[in-house]
């Protein structure tokens, strides 16, 4: 496993190189089978020229082809394996299957499968993100809060409701990407009750109906949620003209805050064709924003001591996580137990930047939570 993954990386970072390489040569030096088509595909805001319905960089580059075999070790995925993955789900609900789920359902699911990550009613900390922070509509207006003022001032509040156009994606990353580590591992009818929990905790209506616990979420309805933040992003992707809204707001460097070069040219100093104004976050950058993207993994508040049996703890709670990989007993392991039982403990109780939420998100007592590591490192 580990053998494949550095290799897989190692592979990865040439590309990324010979990509860079690609990048530094497209405006001086068009290799000369080059036919350049009408129209560009674009690239987080790269055009690339396409030859014969292949991106420049990927086709030209003979580096590319030379290291692509050794990267492709893996085999070819079955129907089965393409058809999961292989949904389109577009704004507005179009692509999404026949199903549906309650909110009350939803909660249900949401604290058996997500509550450990994304804390009591979507609302975050301990390092993983916020589904909800109230009311979205209300938090939509706060979007456009800056602090280029004044520091202490309230950023934007960017959650689900507040901030996402297409309540379709939600939809389909909790389809695909949740729960984390054992995504699609849920039903489509537990994704609608998912759903319509997480647009109920951000307290959202549908054709003025709002989502209490009795509502039900089903593809028809779907198409009649309006997300707060439609209209909030540039370009317009959706629609006929989405292409061509993309096409034409990246042919304007200033649109987003980039730098034209000039063209043709190879130069080191003087470049610049014109310099843009980009808005920087003043302060601490990122962490700067509402809900903060939290590093403190808080320890929930100690419970009075009581009995617990470890087998049941370590099935509701840390099973989601160690089954597979650092399972009980196991012997990954001893790499960890080789630094010493209290450092296992300490790191366990607190929580660990790869991923282990501090107590594995339980608020056992300090001896209870220990029991639960005996058991998950001995496997007895
Ligand atoms: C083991 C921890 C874990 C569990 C359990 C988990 N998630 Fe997540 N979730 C994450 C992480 C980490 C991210 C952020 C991923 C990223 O940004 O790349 C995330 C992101 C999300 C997001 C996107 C949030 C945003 O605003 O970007 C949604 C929605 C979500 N999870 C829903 C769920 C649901 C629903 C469940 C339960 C079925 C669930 N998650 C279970 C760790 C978890
Ligand atoms: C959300 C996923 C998740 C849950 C839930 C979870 N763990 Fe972990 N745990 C991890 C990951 C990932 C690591 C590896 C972290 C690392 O390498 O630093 C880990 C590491 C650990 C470690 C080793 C700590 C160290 O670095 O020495 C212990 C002990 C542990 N978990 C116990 C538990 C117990 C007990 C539970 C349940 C009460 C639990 N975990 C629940 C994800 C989880």
């Amino acid at each position: 496993m580990l053998k494949l993954n550095t290799r897989f990386m190692a592979g990865a970072s040439v590309v990324a190189a010979v990509l860079l390489m690609a990048g530094c040569t497209q405006n001086s030096a068009e290799p000369k089978e080059t036919k350049v088509a009408a129209k560009a595909t674009i690239d987080g805001g790269v055009a690339y020229p396409v030859v014969n319905d292949k991106m420049g960089p990927y086709y030209v580059n003979p580096q590319v082809a030379a290291v692509a075999p050794k990267i492709n070790n893996g085999r070819i995925p079955t129907a089965n394996e393409l058809k999961a993955w292989d949904k389109d789900i577009q704004a507005g609900g179009k692509g999404l299957p026949e199903g549906s789920g309650s909110v009350e359902e939803g909660e249900e699911l949401y604290e058996a499968k997500c509550v450990m990550c994304h804390g009591d009613f979507g609302s975050g900390g301990g390092g993983y993100p916020a589904l909800s922070k109230g009311n979205a509509y209300e938090l939509q207006k706060t979007l456009t809060n800056n602090r280029w003022h004044d520091p202490e001032a309230d950023g934007p509040t960017r959650v689900f409701g507040s901030y996402w156009p297409q309540a379709s994606t939600l939809w389909w990353y909790i389809r695909d990407g949740m729960p984390h580590p054992k995504s699609k591992t849920l039903t489509d009818d537990e994704v609608y009750a998912l759903t319509a929990y997480i647009l109920n905790i951000n307290e959202m209506e549908i054709d003025g109906e709002e989502i209490d616990d009795e509502f039900v979420l089903d593809r028809e309805k779907f198409a009649r949620i309006k997300m707060p933040n439609v209209d909030g992003f540039e370009p317009k992707i959706d629609g006929p003209d989405g292409l061509e809204n993309v096409r034409n707001y990246y042919a304007n460097p200033k649109n987003f805050g980039a730098i034209k070069v000039k063209p043709s040219e190879r130069c080191m100093t003087g470049c610049q064709e014109e310099t843009v104004e980009v808005v920087r976050i003043q302060g601490a950058g990122i962490s700067d924003f509402m809900p903060p993207m939290s590093v403190v993994r808080d320890a929930p508040e100690e419970k009075k001591e009581e009995k617990i049996d470890p087998k049941e703890v370590y099935n509701n709670t840390c099973a989601m996580c160690h089954s597979g990989y650092l399972s009980p007993g196991s012997a990954e392991w001893k790499p960890f137990v080789a630094e010493g039982m209290e450092t296992v403990y300490k790191k366990a109780i607190e929580g660990t930047p790869n991923g282990m939420p501090a107590k594995g998100g339980t608020d056992l007592s300090d001896a209870n939570f220990k029991l639960v590591v005996d058991y998950v490192v001995n496997g007895k």
